[in-house]
């Protein structure tokens, strides 16, 4: 071959690769600093909005980089819609984001409008260690879903999301909100935080279509994954689940004329030293909302205290309970009993349904 041929391949050559690769853009390059000191949130913000704005080159979507290293990253807010087709959040393996001890209020890293959104690989850490400490008695003013803010990751009002290899450490309250969304896969990502930490959800899904969970393990203080009013089409599969409360549907009815769950299927989890494992709450309160086509299969509980729990007169804090006029010990419970160690394909007909007089958490395991 002449030079010349060789010379006209090789242009040939870098043009298909500059057409077929996605245009990258490094957070380093926009001014963030891996030195686990500096505010680098700025240089997140301008990246995002470089790579959102990138039409695309033959469909592929930008890659927005975080390379190696430990980034402080304060609050942000990523919006879109976006002019690409996604952005690809890939963050090293070896890269680690992390929050301030405090945050002012709602979530610390919010995607919101970002349709095509996948997110890839390293770890967010939340830092919750202090704000679980103090902040958490005077958010928590009663009743109600005033602490449902603080999320280390919260994605909304977004199309086609996938969030895959990434860690989730120590949320000051939920690990990961998705509100409103339709079509978001999670696969093979971890979240851990202690026993101990109040409110730290692994995963909580509301008013989405189409979402599934799979292949995860979550240990926190709180619900490993917990679905919402307004949520349906969901498939949780494969999932290790512990410590914590297991996995709920609900809380539901706090709200009047609010959606109910449609259509969770729950395949193959193994739940170890949760509080429960598979439940359904609704606050007692008059509601046209419902919970239809649920299905629980190839579940393995280890140490769990209430394997199976419908809870209709949800109440965590015995105070202000609506619809309850007899607070505290009077909360009658269902408990379905199952088999303890395995539940397999339990339908509904088949278990019993006995109501309890008051029943405290650590006699449930005599039931
Ligand atoms: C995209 O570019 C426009 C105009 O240059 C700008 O106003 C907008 O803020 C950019 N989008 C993002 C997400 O930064
Ligand atoms: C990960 O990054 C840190 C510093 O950012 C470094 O100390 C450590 O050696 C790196 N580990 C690997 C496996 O690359
Ligand atoms: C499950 O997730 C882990 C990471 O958490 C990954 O290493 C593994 O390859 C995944 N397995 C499948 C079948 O996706
Ligand atoms: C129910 O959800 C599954 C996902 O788990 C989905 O494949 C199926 O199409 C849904 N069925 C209906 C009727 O929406
Ligand atoms: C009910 O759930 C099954 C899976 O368990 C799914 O295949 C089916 O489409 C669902 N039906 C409706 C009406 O949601």
């Amino acid at each position: 071959m002449s030079s010349h041929r060789l010379l006209l391949l090789l242009v040939a050559f870098t043009a298909l690769l500059a057409l077929t690769t996605a245009a990258e853009y490094n957070v380093v390059d926009y001014g963030a600093r891996p030195d686990g000191g500096t505010d680098s949130a700025g240089a997140f913000l301008a990246a995002w909005g470089a790579a959102c704005n990138d039409t695309g080159r033959s469909g592929s979507r930008p890659v927005l980089r975080v390379p190696a290293g430990r980034f402080l990253l304060s609050q942000a807010y990523f919006k879109g819609p976006c002019r690409s087709a996604g952005v690809v959040v890939a963050i090293d393996n070896n890269g680690t984001v992390f929050a301030p001890p405090a945050l002012d209020s709602k979530a610390w890293i919010m995607f919101h409008h970002a349709d095509g959104l996948a997110i890839r690989g390293g770890t967010l850490d939340g830092q919750g260690q202090e704000y679980w400490a103090f902040g958490f008695n005077f958010l928590v003013t009663g009743v109600g879903h005033t602490y449902i803010q603080l999320q280390t990751l919260d994605i909304s009002q977004s199309k086609g999301v996938s969030v895959k290899q990434l860690t989730l450490l120590n949320s000051k309250v939920f690990h990961m909100a998705i509100f409103d969304c339709t079509g978001v896969t999670v696969q093979g990502i971890q979240i851990i935080a202690p026993a101990n930490s109040p409110n730290t959800d692994g995963i909580h899904v509301s008013h989405s279509r189409h979402v599934s969970i799979l292949n995860t393990t979550i240990g926190t203080g709180d619900d490993c994954v917990s679905l919402g009013p307004g949520t349906s089409n969901v498939l949780i599969r494969d999932i290790e689940c512990g410590p914590g409360h297991g996995i709920s549907i609900g809380s539901l009815g706090w709200q009047d004329g609010e959606e109910g769950v449609r259509n969770v299927t729950v395949d193959r989890a193994v739940l170890t030293g949760t509080t429960n494992g598979l439940r359904i709450k609704t606050w007692a309160m008059p509601n046209s909302g419902s919970v239809t086509n649920v299905s629980f299969s190839r579940i393995t509980m280890n140490r769990v205290a209430n394997p199976i729990l419908v809870d209709q007169n949800y109440c965590p804090r015995k105070v202000d309970c609506p619809g309850n006029v007899q607070l505290g010990g009077a909360d009658q419970q269902h408990i379905i009993h199952g088999h303890r160690g395995h539940i397999g394909d339990a339908r509904c007909s088949e278990v019993q349904l006995q109501q309890h007089q008051p029943l405290q958490r650590d006699q449930a395991h005599e039931h």
